[in-house]
């Protein structure tokens, strides 16, 4: 029945979820502390949300080195660990089920952040961004390439932080590799021109994020790994497609069928329209769902009509939704009963405090 597709149950990785309406990673810029910890203001926000069949939290930096924002929250300290505690558990008290996002932005970051050393990228190859400083926006600058002993360093990075996460109590964690940010940056040409092992060919320009896959991977289980791909991204964040991105993105998609136990690939639709983009797939879920056997969330633009579609149609195994979470902390029940969905302000997407964040109501 296609107006229950969403609301059928799901086996990810090694856990049983009772539905398919996933909450979508979301940067709320709430951790305005400085040791950029998780508060008792992130514990409610994310337990209101908590009859989502996973939650997926905001990116995190797995180091200082991976910070491209202010007010982001960390998985790489002690003080972090600790405060998302709380978080894991009043979401595991409400039975539900959270992964966290490791994030490293790479070049979409600024020397303000890094005691002024340069941000780092695979290439010296400026997005030309804005980048949101603790002293406002400010352009991007050329970042710093990494040499090959960085490269492996920050794969430890992401190692130790998945093993804090687990530590932390989350279920699981998701590989932010998407949006322009570091991962994305060596997979496309516009900002990777390496000669070396990470750069050039599909499987260079992918090393990094497999070899960081599989450190994860074997630390945790890859039943607890999820990933995250926007194959269509262009124009922003300094990503632009050529005629070798969506081919690097088919290898990706398609070698990953090689971690059986992966407990899904996380794609994105076009955030913006790439109708008249070169080289640029239309529609992801279509295009990637015959390559990638395993687990596939499909994000960006659904609503409960086509998010039921898109699962009954095998394009899919379950939608994530981002901007209704926000407005809708029980986007879940609105979606059983039908009943209309609330927009959220924009104005406070990132905004310190408990108003547009944990301010939302639910239906009565
Ligand atoms: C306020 C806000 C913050 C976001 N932060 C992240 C993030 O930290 N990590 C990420 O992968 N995507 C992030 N996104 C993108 C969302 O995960 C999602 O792809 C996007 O909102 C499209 O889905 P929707 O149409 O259901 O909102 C963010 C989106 C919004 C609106």
């Amino acid at each position: 029945m296609s107006e229950n597709a969403l609301l059928t149950p799901i086996k990810v990785g090694p856990y049983d979820l009772p539905n398919r309406v996933f909450m979508a990673p979301m940067t709320r810029s709430r951790a305005d502390n400085p040791e950029n910890a998780p508060t008792g203001l992130h514990a409610e926000y994310y337990s209101q949300r908590a009859s989502a069949g996973l939650l997926i939290t905001e990116g995190s930096q797995v180091s200082n080195q991976a910070v491209g924002y202010i007010n982001t929250p960390g998985i790489h300290s002690k003080a972090q660990v600790e405060g998302w505690k709380p978080v894991t558990r009043a979401v595991h008290d409400k039975g539900g089920h959270m992964f966290i996002q490791l994030w490293h932005c790479g070049r979409i970051s600024h020397p303000d952040f890094h005691g002024g050393a340069l941000p780092v990228a695979p290439s010296a190859i400026n997005p030309h961004d804005r980048s949101y400083t603790p002293g406002g926006f400010k352009d991007t600058v050329t970042p710093h390439a990494l040499t090959i002993d960085e490269i492996h360093a920050i794969t430890k990075d992401f190692k130790n932080a998945a093993l804090n996460a687990l530590a932390a109590g989350f279920d699981g964690v998701e590989i932010h590799s998407a949006n322009g940010y570091l991962f994305h940056q060596f997979f496309t040409s516009c900002s990777n021109a390496r000669t070396d092992e990470y750069g050039g060919s599909h499987e260079n320009k992918a090393r990094f994020f497999f070899e960081t896959l599989e450190a994860v991977g074997k630390a945790i289980g890859f039943g607890k790994v999820g990933i995250r791909l926007n194959p269509s991204a262009h124009g922003f964040f300094g990503i632009t497609i050529d005629r070798e991105t969506i081919p690097t993105f088919e290898y990706i998609v398609e070698r990953l069928n090689d971690y059986r136990d992966l407990a899904y690939a996380h794609l994105i639709e076009p955030m913006v329209p790439v109708d008249d983009v070169p080289h640029a797939v239309k529609e992801i879920a279509r295009h990637f769902r015959p390559r990638y056997k395993g687990t596939l969330i499909i994000n960006c633009g659904f609503d409960r009509e086509s998010g039921n579609r898109v699962i009954e149609q095998g394009l899919a195994d379950a939608v994530s939704f981002g901007k209704y979470f926000i407005a809708n902390p029980d986007l879940v029940e609105r979606i059983e009963r039908g009943a209309q969905l609330a927009l959220p302000d924009v104005n406070t997407f990132y905004t310190p405090g408990a108003k547009g964040y944990t301010d939302y109501p639910p239906l009565t």
